[in-house]
């Protein structure tokens, strides 16, 4: 279905784009805006932040591969870690724009401060915001970690290779606690 659809798009092929985030791990709603952003642009590199604060479920080579995994039917989409600014491993990548997804009002404060202070670091690169699928709105990688510690079916929220994983990850560590 998304061949079919990605055919009748046109694409410009404009310029190059990063997807900055943390990714643990990737969900269906992420990959509904790779799908989407990569039709736009020429070249899209999903980008894993390397040290975030927050503590992840998978190991940042765990993230790159499951996106990796999920993201092989398209072709110009390539995954990369990086450490340091959006702005500046947007700039090494010659990219033009920054993608976000928007889900809901609450997301916007914090992503439009976001875009404004990457646009005064670096003036010319832009933050491009993709509404989230209504479908997806209320779906983030923190609520799949919730619904799957307690033995949830999260099968729609991430795609059942990534399932596999959260499960086997919880699995393993409720094991390394008892
Ligand atoms: O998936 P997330 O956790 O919402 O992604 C947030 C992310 C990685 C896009 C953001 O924290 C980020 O860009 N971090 C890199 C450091 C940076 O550039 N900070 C300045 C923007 S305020």
């Amino acid at each position: 279905m998304f061949r079919r659809w990605r055919q009748n798009v046109r694409i410009y092929h404009m310029a190059n784009a990063i997807y900055p985030g943390s990714f643990d791990p990737v969900t269906r709603g992420h990959l509904d805006i790779i799908e989407r952003a990569s039709a736009l642009v020429g070249e899209l590199t999903v980008a894993v932040l390397k040290n975030n604060a927050k503590s992840p479920l998978f190991s940042v080579e765990e993230r790159v591969n499951m996106l990796k995994d999920v993201t092989r039917h398209i072709p110009n989409v390539r995954v990369e870690s990086f450490d340091g600014l959006s702005v500046e491993f947007a700039r090494q990548c010659g990219a033009a724009f920054i993608v976000r997804g928007l889900r809901a009002v609450t997301d916007f404060e914090y992503e439009l401060q976001m875009a404004q202070t990457n646009r005064s670091l670096q003036p010319g690169i832009d933050t491009l915001f993709f509404a989230t699928e209504l479908k997806y709105a209320y779906i983030s990688s923190t609520i799949v970690k919730e619904v799957a510690s307690y033995g949830g079916d999260i099968s729609g929220f991430v795609l059942p290779q990534i399932a596999e994983q959260v499960h086997a990850k919880m699995a393993a560590r409720a094991s390394a606690i008892k």
